[in-house]
């Protein structure tokens, strides 16, 4: 009889025909020996695999479906008696289990090895976000809002989209002006016999908001933005944003506007600045100005002003003869630009986060 062990081995298996009639007899006691010293070190080898190739290479060792050695113990069982080969079969059944679970014991092992590898270690330093802050346009609104507040003016808002009235006619821009041109206006699509709205193309539209629904005396300041289809340039956007200021109070006189735009300016840009008057012409002022200011040496026109013409005080239900009032407008984007020395307004808007770190 051929010792059993000679049949432990895979090779010495091979090395048999692979006959039914060849399988040599075997006692239940050497089968016994057998199986238990492969289940031993299975056990053992599987229980101290460290990576993904040395699991592999226990597992064809061991469980390989052609010439694992749990394969050849199964080839053994043959040998066996017919008498004993239920009690070697549950033997060799207890085995391949308790290998089995030793696999998937050592697989969950090295997955988990490798999921703690990629888990996150929360006691590492994290990566800084990257704060950003406000735009120069938004830091430049909440800057005038916060001076003319000082000048005892309040914030106020008025809508983007506006109709005629407000836009045009309250400030005594009659339907033959220039200024109501289709071309130089973003006139809404509207229903057919609608009254025409359009995107305001000056914050004064908030004049007269106000007026309708307070009684003087008024300070109010209103920044926002206003939309008109000129062709972008260096000093000119299709969008950009106006600080409108509107004082009505009994005895207003220019020289209160003087004096108002000049704390203004000297509060904003800092130091001594210097604001001209030229004459000019606007609907709903009389008389009218162009503001300029110089700053640094420099002359900058800002913006229109001027004396709230009775007509508008009229059209929201004032007494012209019992009050009058200023009013003017400034391009935000002109004094920021002045403020911070920007050359090109577009800059303003290309979002290229290198101009606007710089603010
Ligand atoms: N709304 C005028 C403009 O957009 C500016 C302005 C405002 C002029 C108030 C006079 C008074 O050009």
């Amino acid at each position: 009889m051929p010792s059993s062990s000679r049949c432990g081995r895979p090779s010495a298996c091979r090395s048999r025909p692979r006959s039914r009639k060849a399988v040599p007899t075997v006692s239940l006691d050497a089968f016994l020996a057998e199986i238990e010293s492969l289940r031993a070190d299975a056990v053992a080898a599987l229980g101290v695999v460290a990576d993904e190739a040395s699991l592999e290479q226990a597992r064809i060792e061991f469980l390989g479906a052609k010439s694992g050695r749990l394969k050849s113990i199964q080839k053994m069982l043959g040998g066996l008696s017919v008498a004993e080969r239920p009690a070697a079969g549950k033997h060799f059944n207890d085995a391949k289990q308790a290998i089995t679970a030793a696999l998937e014991a050592a697989q969950g092992r090295l997955a988990g090895t490798a999921a703690e590898a990629d888990a996150i270690d929360v006691t590492l330093p994290g990566d800084p976000l990257r704060l950003g802050h406000l735009h120069p346009i938004t830091q430049t609104i909440r800057r005038v809002q916060e001076i003319m507040s000082r000048l005892g003016f309040e914030s106020v808002d008025g809508p983007e989209v506006e109709d005629q009235w407000h836009n045009f006619e309250a400030l005594a821009i009659g339907a033959e002006h220039p200024a109501r041109d289709p071309l130089d206006n973003f006139y809404l699509a509207v229903a057919r016999g609608a009254d025409p709205l359009l995107l305001r193309s000056q914050t004064s539209t908030v004049q007269i908001r106000v007026m309708e629904q307070r009684k003087p005396p008024l300070r109010i300041v209103s920044l926002g933005r206003v939309y008109r289809p000129d062709t972008a340039d260096a000093t000119h956007y299709p969008m950009f944003h106006q600080v409108e200021g509107l004082l009505v109070e009994q005895g207003t006189t220019m020289a209160h506007l003087k004096s108002v735009l000049r704390l203004f300016a000297s509060s904003f840009l800092g130091g001594d600045v210097h604001v001209r008057f030229r004459p000019s012409f606007f609907p709903f002022t009389e008389p009218s100005v162009e503001v300029d200011m110089e700053w640094g040496g420099r002359w900058i026109e800002m913006g229109g002003a001027g004396m709230v013409d009775p007509a508008v005080l009229a059209a929201v239900g004032y007494d012209p003869d019992q009050v009058s009032g200023f009013a003017f407008g400034l391009g935000v984007e002109r004094i920021a630009a002045r403020r911070y020395g920007v050359a090109d307004i577009r800059d303003f808007y290309r979002n290229d986060v290198r101009f606007l770190e710089q603010f």
